[in-house]
């Protein structure tokens, strides 16, 4: 017989929609003597982990910051690094997300990468599309500021050809026109590394989110750290802007 679960300790649901700022790859790396290279691959751990856990716990989505516009104009060694861990990640661990019942989408500027990459990155998200679990949004080559400027030209472009009326557009319909448009609003941003700041991550999408900052760099992320992420999350009073006594 299943035994009955006790109310008092009964879990709490996860987070809707977590998103993360993986930072502390570079430090991580050279507080150990190793190139700062040795950090992201390091990196490549803790999101495996990560979404793994995340799948488990009935999170519905989960955002990560891969690599940022402004990644780029790092030193071309680290950049091409980066391109490359990504079409690895992409070349060894769908076969993974896919047997974890992930959907994967990519969002941001993909035209900076390789063609090869590309192409790797329609087919990987193809390929999971048919999956229910998690979803697993990557942002490459994205800034926030970036994502709500393309959604202004999406929908002037639209009134230009009178599909629709500026004096309707509103947060719902802009929202539309959005990156993350089709998922929950973000619960959850985590930074990792000490550092508070957004970094131009996403912008219009954590209007209502709950920040959490942790001194932990991410290769030392583990579930351990995303479990007290979610603790501190589910300690927050969420108001969105209104009085609970009226
Ligand atoms: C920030 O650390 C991290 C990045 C710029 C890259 C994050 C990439 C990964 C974790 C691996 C690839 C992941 C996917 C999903 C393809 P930093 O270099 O800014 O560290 P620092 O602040 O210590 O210098």
């Amino acid at each position: 017989m299943t035994p009955a679960i006790e109310p008092s300790i009964k879990r709490k649901p996860a987070p809707k929609h977590i998103a993360i700022i993986m930072d502390g790859n570079g430090r991580w790396a050279q507080s150990r003597g190793l190139p700062r290279t040795s950090g992201h691959q390091r990196g490549v751990i803790s999101v495996r982990n990560t979404v793994k856990h995340c799948a488990k716990m009935g999170v519905n989505t989960l955002t990560l910051f891969a690599f940022s516009s402004e990644n780029k104009n790092r030193p071309s060694q680290e950049v091409s690094l980066l391109f490359n861990l990504f079409l690895t990640v992409l070349n060894n661990e769908t076969k993974k997300l896919n047997k974890n019942n992930v959907r994967l989408k990519i969002i941001g500027d993909l035209s900076i990468f390789p063609e090869k990459t590309q192409k790797l990155a329609v087919q990987a998200q193809q390929d999971l599309q048919q999956n229910t679990g998690l979803n697993l949004v990557i942002a490459a080559n994205y800034s926030g500021q970036w994502d709500i400027v393309e959604a202004a030209k999406k929908i002037a472009n639209k009134s230009a050809n009178e599909k629709l009326n500026p004096n309707d557009i509103d947060n719902k319909i802009f929202e539309k026109h959005t990156s993350l448009a089709k998922y929950p609003p973000v619960d959850l941003l985590i930074r990792t590394s000490g550092e508070i700041r957004l970094s131009n991550f996403l912008l219009w999408d954590i209007a209502y989110s709950e920040l959490y900052f942790c001194n932990t760099l991410w290769p030392d992320f583990g579930t351990k750290e995303l479990d007290l992420a979610i603790e501190s999350f589910h300690a927050r009073d969420r108001r969105y802007g209104a009085r609970k006594d009226k």
